[in-house]
């Protein structure tokens, strides 16, 4: 811990500061925070922490499931542990792209009868369908989450969504109930989420907004509400960036629409070559990062252009996709977009958590990409052995922001500058969960500076600081199945209170979580 008389000469700095060249004179400014205690007004959804399990690659097969000795398809026991702990609140599935070519009656029914298709996006692979929609609900149901089920737009019918939709949650007598009840379950199982077909402007149809605002109304119209669930009926949002998507959407289907599906992918430097997962210079961590870091401003505007029709919030924006998208690993298939994790994508992950919790009014549910050995995943799995990532770890830690009430937080001084390129060095935000307790979680970009930190919680009177902190020892540090346990939470002893102020030192590249009490 530092001494206070230590911390003012690090805000100050003024004479160490001049000797250093210009690029990192800047970079010794001091970082003030304040956080509204008595502000507090939105909940932020435990949702926003929803991830995506999609049949591509090795995430369902391979990764959730793995074959028994009897060679039928097994849910893992240590993957369902580790997704508990991070208390998952809902899973997306069965895609992404994947969704728009699934026909959801391939995959019930007795397993040997169940036909087998084509993965044609992810590899050209054969999918042999023994995961389908009783497989899915039985992980849904271990994990103790929510389903979130993507529908068939780009090739399937409105009577094949309505008649999934019905063997979901119908309980009374009906075709589609007494097949589900047929295939061995008798209650209804009440999904609510439900996504009307994904990147409809994409690999879903390529459709315009305009076709797609009218093919969603009529999709849409079909989710009937079923034994009082009423669907939370989830429309294709826009790529990153397209504004008129979302104009479009509102404008001519916003009364049917209860989320906007926006995806918003990092990718350091184009997607023909996105770069090394593992192996990158700092000019790819800083340009990661301040990649991520724009996804407030996107957020920023969709959330304007919402609010012209929908001024009272009632429709969600969800960041249905998000995450780091590195090249895959070498010598894997390219089609199952598999990718190391390292400090970087840990850091991707919690400012952008920090962005998605500041904008709690009306983002309330996200999903990373993707759960298990696909993109930015949770787990990594080989054989029978897994290791968790440095991003599950951010979960793990942000845990405390689920359902609590957003407190506004303001960061003012200190950019982290690399060549010319140039972020504020300190992310925040802040919550009071149910007990009262406050937490602040706070990541430090730069990879080679501490950072002091000047906390002001406006407000409420704090006697007490706790922390944990993730930090890995260099800028790509990741956990291998070798080395399983390089980069993971520790005690943080860097903070304390003295007076009304909280002084907070901030070692470079590591993401903090405090308790303020
Ligand atoms: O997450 C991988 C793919 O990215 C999804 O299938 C698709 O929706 C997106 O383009």
């Amino acid at each position: 811990m530092i001494s206070r008389l230590l911390f003012r000469i690090l805000l100050a700095a003024p004479m160490a500061a001049a000797t250093l060249p210009a690029s990192a004179r800047a970079q010794t400014e001091a970082v003030r925070v304040v956080v509204n205690a008595d502000l507090g007004r939105d909940t932020i959804s435990r949702h926003i922490y929803g991830h995506f399990a999609e049949h591509l690659g090795r995430g369902i097969y391979d990764g959730i499931w793995r074959k028994n000795s009897g060679g039928e398809w097994q849910i893992r026991d240590d993957v369902v542990a580790a997704l508990r702990a991070i208390k998952i609140p809902n899973l997306r599935w069965p895609g992404g792209c994947f969704a728009d070519r699934y026909h959801w009656r391939d995959g019930v029914g007795p397993k040997a009868k169940r036909p087998s298709i084509v993965n044609t996006l992810w590899g050209d692979v054969t999918e042999d369908n023994h995961v389908g929609t009783h497989e899915f609900i039985d992980l849904v149901q271990r994990l103790g989450t929510e389903p979130f089920i993507v529908g068939n737009v780009g090739s399937g019918t409105v009577q094949e969504m309505a008649d999934w939709w019905e063997y979901l949650n119908f309980g009374g007598r009906s075709p589609m109930a007494d097949l589900r009840k047929q295939n061995g379950h008798e209650a209804p199982w009440k999904v609510r989420y439900f996504g009307v077909g994904n990147e409809s402007w994409g690999c879903g149809g390529n459709m315009t907004p305009e076709y797609y605002a009218n093919e969603y109304r009529r999709y849409a119209t079909f989710l009937h509400p079923h034994g009082g669930v009423l669907p939370f009926r989830v429309a294709t949002g826009p790529n990153a960036e397209d504004y008129r998507w979302t104009e479009v959407m509102l404008r001519k289907a916003g009364r049917f629409i209860d989320g906007l599906d926006l995806h918003y992918y990092t990718v350091v430097n184009n997607w023909e070559k996105k770069g090394s997962a593992t192996e990158f210079t700092e000019r790819e961590w800083i340009i990661a990062l301040q990649k991520a870091m724009r996804v407030d401003e996107v957020i920023t505007r969709h959330s304007a252009v919402m609010d012209q029709y929908d001024p009272g919030k009632r429709i969600a924006l969800i960041v249905g996709e998000w995450g780091m998208w590195h090249d895959s690993e070498p010598g894997t298939k390219p089609g199952f977009l598999y990718q190391q994790n390292t400090m970087r994508d840990a850091l991707v992950a919690s400012v952008s958590l920090d962005i998605f919790n500041r904008h709690a009014d009306r983002v309330r549910m996200a999903n990373i990409a993707q759960t298990v050995n696909v993109l930015q995943a949770m787990i990594l799995t080989s054989g029978d052995t897994m290791i968790l990532t440095p991003t599950y770890h951010v979960f793990e830690m942000y845990t405390v922001h689920h359902d609590a009430v957003l407190l506004p937080s303001v960061v003012s001084g200190g950019q982290y500058q690399y060549d010319n390129v140039s972020v504020p060095a300190v992310c925040v935000s802040a919550s009071r969960d149910r007990s009262g307790r406050i937490h602040v979680t706070m990541s430090n970009l730069d990879p080679t500076k501490a950072r002091a930190v000047e906390m002001d919680v406006r407000g409420a009177r704090v006697a007490n600081v706790s922390g944990r902190i993730l930090r890995g020892h260099a800028m790509n540090s990741r956990h291998t199945f070798g080395k399983p346990t390089a980069v993971r939470p520790a005690t943080f002893t860097g903070a304390r209170v003295d007076g009304d102020r909280v002084w907070v030192e901030l070692p470079s590249r590591a993401v903090v979580v405090l308790e303020l009490w």
